[in-house]
């Protein structure tokens, strides 16, 4: 285990920036999570830290040396990608020995490293098998077994998890995540899942075309996203678009908003579901009350969303526990508000429909 630092990472293909300035200090023992859409630029920041991209600039220190110019065996990280990558004519235990053969580590110390790691994802029992005869949570196992087995300073996994059904992620993830507190391993880990990204990491960078948004704890996240994208990108938010003046957003729909905080200009407001009140009598204690239609009521069990219609151009969603109350039927008038201190942001113009 050690304390990645990245700085200034860039990895440019022509005039395209894949990633741009990543700067990230993860401490030792930390579990970092990267998370963002599809060609944002995770794998490949990954890839430089493993040393399988050269970076365009930028440097790569693991534990306080500066391995930018290391090979990747030299740079002592572990990695697991999304399509296990285990060597189908070797066996369980041989898929494990060949990161330690590859790091020249003593023949007489292979077979006991080999079995402490498989003891690590419990399957020292399979060591003779092939993988075809294996899971594919096992061999995902295997595959982090063999990224365990030589002790790495640094733990890099990329989308471990995408390839296994929703039960086995959640177990793999568990499993995962109790190994890399229990071996206080620093941990980097690429993935688009949100809700897995939102429960494993100390802390998530979003990325976004090759840049970082924000960096944070999940509460940091939610409850204080750093703009529009980020707000639109982790958890749900309904957003009411329309033009700034002072503390009045004037939406598309032509309501009057009022905001604690000001933004000049086209700004959206994002109001999570859950801090949007509805009620058949007019609404207390918030700044801002509405009169909406229900258009659409969804069940999800412990909760229910209610979409809300307040003009032809303003729909929020507003999400209530389920407390066996009676619930507004669709079509209904009801009433609505939040805060004022519902989240302001300048319109992300590429966000716009
Ligand atoms: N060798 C390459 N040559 C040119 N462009 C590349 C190369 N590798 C990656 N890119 C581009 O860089 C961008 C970032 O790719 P990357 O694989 O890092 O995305 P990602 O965030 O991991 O996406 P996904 O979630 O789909 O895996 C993409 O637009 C991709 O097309
Ligand atoms: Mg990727």
């Amino acid at each position: 285990m050690a304390r990645l630092e990245i700085d200034n990472l860039t990895k440019r293909y022509g005039d395209f920036h894949a990633a741009r300035d990543v700067t990230l200090d993860v401490p030792e023992g930390e579990f970092l999570v990267l998370l963002g859409p599809s060609g944002c630029g995770k794998t490949t920041t990954l890839r430089m830290i493993a040393g399988f991209v050269e970076p365009t600039a930028g440097s790569v220190k693991i534990g306080g040396r500066d391995v930018t110019m290391l090979p990747p065996w030299k740079r002592n990280t572990g990695l697991v990608f999304q399509n296990y990558a285990l060597f189908p004519h070797l066996t369980v235990g041989q898929n494990v020995a060949f990161g330690l053969e590859m790091r020249s580590v003593p023949k007489a110390e292979i077979d006991t490293k080999i079995v402490e790691a498989l003891k690590l994802v419990r399957l020292d029992h399979l060591i003779d098998r092939l993988p075809r005869q294996l899971s594919g949570g096992q061999q995902q196992r295997v595959a982090l077994a063999r990224a365990l087995a030589f002790r790495p300073d640094v733990l890099l996994l990329d989308e471990p998890l995408s390839n296994l059904d929703a039960k086995l992620r959640g177990e793999v993830r568990v499993e995962i995540r109790n190994l890399q507190q229990r071996l206080g391993i620093t941990t980097v880990m690429v993935t688009h899942d949100q809700e897995e990204a939102l429960t494993m990491a100390d802390r998530l960078v979003v990325m976004r075309a090759g840049g970082i948004r924000q960096i944070g704890t999940q509460q940091d996240l939610y409850e204080r996203p750093s703009d529009h994208f980020v707000a639109d990108f982790v958890g749900r938010s309904s957003f009411l678009k329309g033009t700034m003046s002072g503390h009045d957003l004037t939406t598309r729909g032509g309501l009057h908003v009022r905001c604690a905080a000001t933004v000049e200009g086209p700004a959206v407001m994002a109001l999570r579901p859950e801090r949007v009140f509805v009620d058949t009598k007019p609404i207390a204690d918030v700044e801002n009350t509405f009169e909406g239609k229900v258009e659409f009521v969804s069940y999800l069990g412990g909760m229910i969303d209610i979409h809300i219609r307040l003009s032809p151009e303003d729909q929020v969603i507003a999400q209530v526990p389920n407390h066996d109350i009676a619930l507004p039927g669709v079509g209904e008038t009801v009433h609505v508000g939040w805060a004022a201190t519902s989240a302001v942001f300048p319109a992300d113009a590429d966000l716009q429909e």
